[in-house]
């Protein structure tokens, strides 16, 4: 019986490795290139290293990751996009399905170049949430889904080592407001609910300084 489940189960991993690397497998990167390099260098660099705090780093994100949030930021049907950002909207629109497969399959073969962490100060309240999370109020630990380095793990956790603490605390703040709303099951909306600005600075300032 046990054994059979774990068959199963091993079974069912490797259909699903091989589903996302035929996905992976008709992307192609250089033709993502020219799109990040027409249209998305204004604000994320031809390369994904943003300049810019308020601009997500894209560089080294999960493409399945990437590709998803295009999706989101696109109104489909006359409904609303569920993840509501005017600039963004304007973004995604014009892209095809395999555009956004090619521009996220781009970014995501890019290196980031990891800043540090800016403030020392906040750094032990953030790795504690990072490691161990918070058991009393019910927080999981962010390495849980995100990886102990902060990595992300494809293709559902994004990678969050060195991005903008600014963008990372935006995003988090956007959760906890259910302004953003996109993530499955209410996964960061019901962590975020659970946070107070500091923890979410420290957590963020932490993060910002992985790699
Ligand atoms: C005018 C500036 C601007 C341009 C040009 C732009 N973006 Fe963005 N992008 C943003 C901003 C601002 C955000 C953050 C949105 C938010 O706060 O939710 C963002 C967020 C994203 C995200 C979400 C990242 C994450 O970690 O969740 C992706 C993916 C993305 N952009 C891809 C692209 C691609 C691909 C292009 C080119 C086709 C592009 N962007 C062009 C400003 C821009
Ligand atoms: C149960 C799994 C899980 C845990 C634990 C978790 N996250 Fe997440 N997180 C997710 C998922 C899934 C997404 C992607 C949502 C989507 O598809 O847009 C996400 C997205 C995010 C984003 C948005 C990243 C971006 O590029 O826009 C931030 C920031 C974030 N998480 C921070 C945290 C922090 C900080 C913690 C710990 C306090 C944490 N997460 C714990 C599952 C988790």
């Amino acid at each position: 019986m046990i054994r059979t489940a774990a068959m199963a189960i091993l079974l069912a991993t490797s259909f699903i490795a091989n589903a996302s690397e035929e996905a992976k497998a008709k992307a192609d990167p250089a033709k993502g290139k020219v799109i990040a390099e027409s249209i998305c260098v204004a604000c994320h660099g031809a390369d994904g290293n943003s300049a810019t705090p308020a601009n997500p780093i894209l560089a080294g994100q999960g493409a399945d990751y990437i590709y998803k949030q295009l999706k989101n930021f696109k109104s489909i049907d006359g409904k609303p996009a569920v993840r509501n950002n005017p600039i963004m909207a304007g973004m995604a629109a014009p892209l095809s399905d395999e555009d956004m497969k090619n521009v996220a399959a781009w970014f995501s073969s890019q290196k980031i170049k990891a800043a540090p962490a800016k403030d020392e100060s906040k750094i032990a309240l953030g790795q504690a949430l990072w490691r161990r999370g918070d058991f009393k109020k019910g927080v999981p630990a962010c390495a849980g889904c995100h990886g102990p380095a902060g990595a992300g793990l494809p293709a559902q956790y994004p990678r969050l080592a060195g991005q903008y603490p600014e963008y990372t605390e935006a995003q988090l703040k956007a959760f906890r407001a259910e302004e953003r709303a996109n993530d499955p099951e209410k996964m960061m909306r019901t962590i975020a609910a659970k946070l107070s600005d500091a923890e979410i600075k420290a957590v963020a300032e932490f993060a910002a300084g992985l790699h």
